[in-house]
C-alpha cells in the first residue's frame, strides 16, 4: 500500500508491513501486537525461545494479520538482510522498520570487558545503523517512503553510572535518529526514536525482584511507577501511523517524566 493512500482510522496500518527486531519478548513483543492491532503484517525477529515466537504469531493471526518469525542475529548484516527480504518475499513490501533489539551489561567503564562492550554495541547500535541502511534501501526502491523507529532509552542522553556501554550505544542511536532522519527525509522516510524510562520487562528483572530498588525507582518517576511494555508500544504504533507524518530526526521520551525530575538513580 502506498504511504499516501487514505487509511481506516480503526486500523491505520492496514496494508503496511513491519519488521520488529528483538520482537518476541519485552517491549518488542508489545510492539508486534500494537502494530498488528493497527493492521500491519509483521516480521518478528528473534534469537531465542522459538515457542514464544510461535505463540506470538498465533496472537497476531487472531488479530486478523499475518506474522512470520525469523531467527536472525541482528548484529550481523546477513541477519538484517534476511529480515527485510522475508518482509518483501512473504508480504510484498516494507513500510515500518523498528530497531528494538537491545541488551545491557550493567558494568562500569572500569570493569567492562572488550567482549561485553562489543556485544552491547553490536546488538544495540550496529544493528540499528545497518538495519536502518538495509530498510531504507528497500523503502527507497519502493519509492513511497516509510518509517524507521529506534527504541532507545532515556539513557541516550542521561548518564547511567554502572551501565556505560549501554549509555554509549543509546547515545549513538540518538545521533543515528537525528542524522539518518535528516539524510533520509528527501526519500519520505521518517526516522524517529522512542526513549523509554524504566519498563516492566526482563531487562529490569533484577530491579523488579528487589523491593528496596523498586521503591527508589518509583519515587524517582513523577508518574510514580514503571511503564508497562504496551505503553511504549503504543508510542511506536503512533509513530508508524498517519498521525506522525511530520515527526522525524527526534526522540520522543516515554519515561513518566523521569529525566525531567531526577538527577540520576
Ligand atoms: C534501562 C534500565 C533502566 C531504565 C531507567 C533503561 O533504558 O534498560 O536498566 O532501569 O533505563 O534508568
Amino acid at each position: 500500500m502506498s504511504q499516501s493512500e487514505p487509511t481506516d482510522r480503526s486500523r491505520p496500518l492496514a496494508g503496511r508491513v513491519a519488521v520488529v527486531t528483538g520482537g518476541n519478548s519485552g517491549i518488542g513483543k508489545a510492539i508486534v501486537l500494537a502494530l498488528a492491532r493497527d493492521g500491519a503484517d509483521v516480521v518478528i525477529d528473534f534469537v531465542a525461545h522459538p515457542e514464544a515466537t510461535e505463540e506470538l504469531e498465533r496472537q497476531v493471526h487472531a488479530l486478523g494479520d499475518r506474522a512470520v518469525g525469523v531467527e536472525a542475529d541482528v548484529s550481523r548484516i546477513e541477519g538484517l538482510r534476511q529480515l527485510v527480504s522475508t518482509a518483501v518475499d512473504r508480504f510484498g513490501r516494507l513500510d515500518v522498520y523498528v530497531n528494538n533489539a537491545g541488551v545491557e551489561t550493567r558494568t562500569s567503564v572500569l570493569d567492562t570487558t572488550v567482549e561485553e562492550y562489543e556485544r552491547v554495541m553490536d546488538i544495540n547500535l550496529k544493528s540499528a545503523f545497518f538495519g536502518t541502511q538495509v530498510a531504507a534501501r528497500q523503502m527507497i526502491a519502493q519509492g513511497d517512503g516509510g518509517r524507521i523507529v529506534n527504541v532507545t532509552s532515556v539513557h541516550e542522553d542521561w548518564p547511567m553510572p554502572g551501565n556505560t556501554a549501554y549509555c554509549l550505544s543509546k547515545g549513538g542511536m540518538r545521533m543515528l535518529t537525528r542524522t539518518a532522519g535528516v539524510e533520509l527525509a528527501e526519500h519520505g522516510i521518517n526516522v524517529v526514536g522512542v526513549g523509554p524510562g524504566a519498563v516492566a520487562t526482563p531487562i529490569n528483572r533484577s530491579t523488579m525482584d528487589d523491593p528496596a530498588k523498586m521503591a527508589v525507582l518509583d519515587a524517582a518517576i513523577p508518574l510514580g511507577r514503571m511503564a508497562e511494555p504496551e505503553e511504549i508500544a503504543d508510542v511506536v504504533a503512533f509513530l508508524a501511523g498517519p498521525g506522525a507524518s511530520y515527526l522525524t530526526a527526534t526522540t520522543i521520551m516515554a519515561d513518566g517524566g523521569l529525566i525531567q525530575s531526577s538527577p540520576g538513580l
